[in-house]
């Protein structure tokens, strides 16, 4: 039985909530959709709709501009004193595309807006120690034979739909079995595996990792193009967005911070932080994993048990890039990238990456490092003071035949504490199957999420982003248009999306005919 206090309590609460909504149906700004965030996946939402001609939509976004975690700063100065513009966030098209086969989106809109980019040479690497340079190049080689079958291996895990395991699992099933204080071959690990996926082989799933990789660098192509571009790389993003938003549109409410979302299943009210309100028929939901996973935005009702648990069950990374300007290019000039292998901890400073080298930006004297995981929290809890200095020490022990003197210009960002992403991007982490992933990906009555973690596919990449921007933008455009009245028909492009209440642990691929827009048999065959 209730007590009567508690009754009250609750009679209370009701009332408050009754009166709560009344106002926000006499204020809010009324819309069709309501697209949160302003990244590309909210901007390939909103695009989508556009094509369909639905032009009843408002984009709310966070910060003062669009593109989200394609993000840049100034930095540094040429020999006029103008800044150059450096990537913060997303840096590369992941796989481009070949001739007759299937093309990396990213890559038609780099193209399409003239970004500046570059090829990434991973061949163009020298290796070091604390003893300055050490050739273990061939270790490279080494990992990335053993890689192939362990991805052979994956390949048969998912098909048959069996038990997933830790990369390090089937990495050392495959004879990659670096030992503990081998450092050489644990920055080799590093290079291989944390760089691309910001967290360790340990803590990433085997299947999902191998797949993953798969289906952008087999599909599209092997090759990572660098953007330097000075316009920025959300060049392409604004500019997309500039297809369909006019000058100063109306629609998009920049400076907007979300602070509450109330679904239901005839609408979604969407509170912002200055006390203004959107109310629309339908919302999606672009913040990043780790905005979710944050309680800086709550959800009314509370989102139920099995969203939450997928919500906190998928990893947010943190990739954390350092960037220095020297009055002079020290380090050798036709060379992309170096590799440090740091004599007591795994992952200290381990990638540099020289913007001087042919083809990016001669005359910079810019070099970056990059750190994920624990040292990325580590750094970014530190002052920019201690990380010059820890970074110093490192560039004099891998040159240690050169005068360096102290670099003239200094920053890097700090993506774990950042409020509107709470991180990097997404990893899959290990023993958390393709129904878990529906679950991230469903939506909740009204409301929808999309972004590049809901992709299972190509979760973690900027392409990731657009495609489930589009689905999400599609699927409202279909039941806007009432193709889609059968709410029991749960298909992929139409009603509502599958989630599993109680995860059973598996989910047969046979169920996945489709993912995300391309045949799962692309997964295991050769191309
Ligand atoms: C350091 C780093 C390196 C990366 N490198 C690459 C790379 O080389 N190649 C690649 O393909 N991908 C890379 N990525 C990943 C890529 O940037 C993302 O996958 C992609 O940009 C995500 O787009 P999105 O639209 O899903 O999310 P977002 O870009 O995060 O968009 C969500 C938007 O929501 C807004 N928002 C958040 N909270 C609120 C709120 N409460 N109220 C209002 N608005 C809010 C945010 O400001 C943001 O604009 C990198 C990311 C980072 C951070
Ligand atoms: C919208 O249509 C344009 C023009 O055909 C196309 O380039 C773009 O990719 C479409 N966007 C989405 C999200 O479908
Ligand atoms: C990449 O770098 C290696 C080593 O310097 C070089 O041999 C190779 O030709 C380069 N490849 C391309 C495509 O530039
Ligand atoms: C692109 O590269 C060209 C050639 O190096 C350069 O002249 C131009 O200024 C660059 N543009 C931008 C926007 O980066
Ligand atoms: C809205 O969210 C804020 C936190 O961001 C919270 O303090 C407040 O109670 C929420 N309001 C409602 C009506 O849920
Ligand atoms: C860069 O600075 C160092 C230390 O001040 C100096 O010795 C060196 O000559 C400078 N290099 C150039 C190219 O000016
Ligand atoms: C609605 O969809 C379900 C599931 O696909 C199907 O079984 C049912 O027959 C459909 N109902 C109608 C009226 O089409
Ligand atoms: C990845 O592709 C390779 C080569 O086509 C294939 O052998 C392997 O099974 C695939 N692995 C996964 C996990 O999809």
């Amino acid at each position: 039985m209730f007590s009567k206090g508690l009754l009250a309590v609750l009679a209370a609460q009701t009332c408050a909530a009754a009166v709560s909504k009344a106002r926000d149906d006499a204020t809010c700004t009324k819309t069709t959709v309501a697209i949160l965030g302003g990244g590309m996946a909210g901007v390939a939402a909103a695009q989508a709709l556009h094509n369909s001609s639905i032009e009843d939509f408002v984009l709310i976004e966070y910060r003062d501009t669009l593109g989200g975690r394609v993000a840049h700063t100034d930095f540094g100065k040429d020999a006029n004193g103008k800044p150059y513009t450096v990537e913060l966030g997303a840096n590369w098209v992941q796989g481009l595309g070949s001739p007759g086969g299937p093309e990396n989106p990213i890559w038609t809109f780099a193209k399409k807006w003239h970004l500046n980019n570059t090829y990434s040479n991973y061949s163009s690497i020298l290796t070091y120690d604390e003893t300055g340079f050490n050739d273990y190049a061939s270790m490279l080689d080494d990992f990335e034979d053993l890689y192939d079958d362990a991805s052979e291996q994956a390949g048969i895990l998912l098909k048959e739909n069996l038990q997933d395991q830790t990369a390090r699992t089937g990495l050392a099933l495959a004879g990659w079995r670096p030992k503990v204080d081998d450092m050489k071959a644990q920055a080799v690990e590093w290079w291989e595996w944390d760089w691309e996926d910001s967290y360790s082989p340990d803590e990433s799933s085997f299947i999902f990792g191998a797949a993953g990789e798969n289906l952008t660098f087999n599909q599209f192509s092997d090759a990572n193009n660098y953007v330097w571009d000075q316009r920025g790389y959300n060049h392409l993003i604004k500019g997309e967005a500039s297809t369909f938003l006019k000058k100063n549109d109306p629609r998009l409410h920049l400076n907007s911070i979300v602070t509450n979302i109330t679904y239901t299943d005839d609408g979604v009210t969407i509170q912002k932080k200055d006390g203004s309100c959107v109310q629309a028929a339908y919302a999606v939901c672009t913040f990043s994993l780790g905005v979710l996973q944050n309680s800086d935005l709550t959800f009314s009702p509370k989102l139920p048990y099995w969203k939450r648990t997928a919500i906190e069950k998928f990893s947010m990374g943190t990739y954390t890039k350092i960037f220095l300007q020297f009055n002079e290019t020290f380090w050798p000039r036709d060379t992309q990238y170096f590799l440090y292998a740091d004599p007591t901890t795994r992952g200290y400073y381990p990638v540099w990456q020289s913007l001087s080298a042919p083809g990016f930006i001669p005359e910079s004297n810019i070099i970056f490092v990059t750190v994920v995981s624990q040292e990325a929290y580590r750094v970014e809890r530190q002052s920019d003071e201690e990380t010059q200095k820890e970074v110093m020490k490192v560039l004099r022990e891998m040159y240690p035949d050169k005068d360096i003197p102290e670099p003239t210009a200094f920053m890097y960002p700090r993506w774990s504490t950042t409020p509107w992403a709470y991180g990097s991007y997404s990893n899959w982490p290990p023993s958390t199957t393709l129904e878990m992933h529906e679950n991230l990906r469903a939506n909740v009555d009204r409301l929808w999420f999309a972004g590049e973690a809901t992709s299972a596919g190509y979760f973690g990449f900027l392409h990731g982003a657009w495609f489930e921007g589009r689905d999400a933008g599609e699927q409202i455009v279909a039941l806007l248009k009432d193709k889609c009245s059968n709410v029991s028909d749960t298909s992929d492009d139409c009603g509502n999306r599958r989630y599993y209440e109680k995860l059973s642990g598996s989910s047969p691929l046979a169920d996945y005919s489709v993912f995300d827009g391309w045949p799962v048999s692309s997964f295991y065959s050769s191309s």
